[in-house]
């Protein structure tokens, strides 16, 4: 389907303003959402429209999702892009950081979800793309909660793929490595307080690490829009997309040690099954 229209949240900035340009540079339509719904600089093309977007406005996410909608007749690509960090040691972690964290990482992408599969259902088409992270699959201390939101966002997406598939609808989770946006900037990224000393060795240390690279990272914005949009393209589409060499690492890292455990644990995971089925017996 030629030219494909596109709902991206958060294209003020970062990813999904490089994803917005680059989908627009190839043709297609962009219906993207800002929080004050005013367009990002730099792009102009009538195949741009801006919505706003607080991500934690539940309500507003279906009225948005809806007219964006309406504007075009339908949706072909469903991307919950807006998102941001929350760096520190879990027990520091405020609760209503946390709720905030939560509310725009997994509640907000949650709603745009729910309020657009009506939509897709009816159309029999429909690509939904969540921006996770590589730390909702391989968290480093110090962004346990950031990569909780992560996680919970890429287990719904599991689940999701399973459940529309059989009605043409498909999902992708992406998972990028450090990508030079705004991540990582003071703009963006919330800490917690860090200061228990017990937690220097681990996340103090780790969240130094990743503040260091800032205006570093490895990953090229443009390049993983790119990707995105081959990905999307593809006669099948990855459920999974990793973008970036550190991300492939720290997957494969991360595997490895999960099969460790499997293959060291095996035996007891076993044992726990009734003994009738298994047929072992009195077997303990
Ligand atoms: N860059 C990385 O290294 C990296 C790595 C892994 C995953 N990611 C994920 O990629 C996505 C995009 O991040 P980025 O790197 O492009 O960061 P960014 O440059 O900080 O951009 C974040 C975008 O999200 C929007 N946003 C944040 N909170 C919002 C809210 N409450 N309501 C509406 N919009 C909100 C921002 O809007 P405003 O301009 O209004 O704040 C902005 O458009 C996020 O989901 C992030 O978790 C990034």
């Amino acid at each position: 389907m030629n030219p494909k229209i596109w709902f991206i949240t958060g294209i003020s900035r970062g990813l999904g303003l490089g994803l917005a340009r680059a989908v627009l540079a190839r043709g297609d339509v962009v219906v993207g959402t800002t929080r004050d719904g005013s367009s990002p600089g730099g792009i102009d093309s009538t195949r741009l429209s801006v919505l706003q977007l607080e991500m934690t406005d539940r309500e507003q996410i279906e009225q948005t999702v809806a007219a964006a909608h309406r504007r075009h007749g339908r949706l072909d690509v469903v991307v919950n892009n807006a998102g941001y960090g929350l760096l520190g040691s879990i027990e520091e972690a405020k609760p209503q950081d946390v709720d905030h964290l939560f509310a725009v990482n997994f509640f907000a992408p949650l709603g745009v979800i729910q309020a657009s599969l009506p939509l897709l259902r009816a159309q029999r088409h429909g690509h939904i793309v969540n921006i996770s992270s590589i730390a909702g699959f391989a968290p480093a201390a110090g962004a346990g909660l950031y990569g909780a939101s992560k996680f919970a966002l890429d287990g719904l997406s599991q689940s999701l793929a399973q459940e529309v598939a059989p009605l043409g609808l498909r999902v992708t989770v992406v998972e990028p490595g450090a990508f030079r946006t705004d991540f990582l900037s003071a703009h963006s990224l919330r800490r917690t307080p860090g200061d228990i000393e017990d937690y220097q060795a681990s996340s103090g240390r780790s969240v130094d690490g990743l503040l260091s690279r800032a205006g570093q990272q490895l990953g090229d914005p443009d390049r993983a829009a790119l990707a995105i949009i081959e990905a999307v393209d593809a006669d099948e589409p990855p459920l999974h997309l990793l973008l970036g060499s550190d991300a492939l690492r720290r997957a494969r890292v991360r595997l490895d040690q999960f099969e460790a455990d499997l293959r060291h644990w095996e035996d007891v995971s076993r044992r726990t099954d009734f003994a009738s089925e298994t047929g072992a017996g009195s077997a303990r």
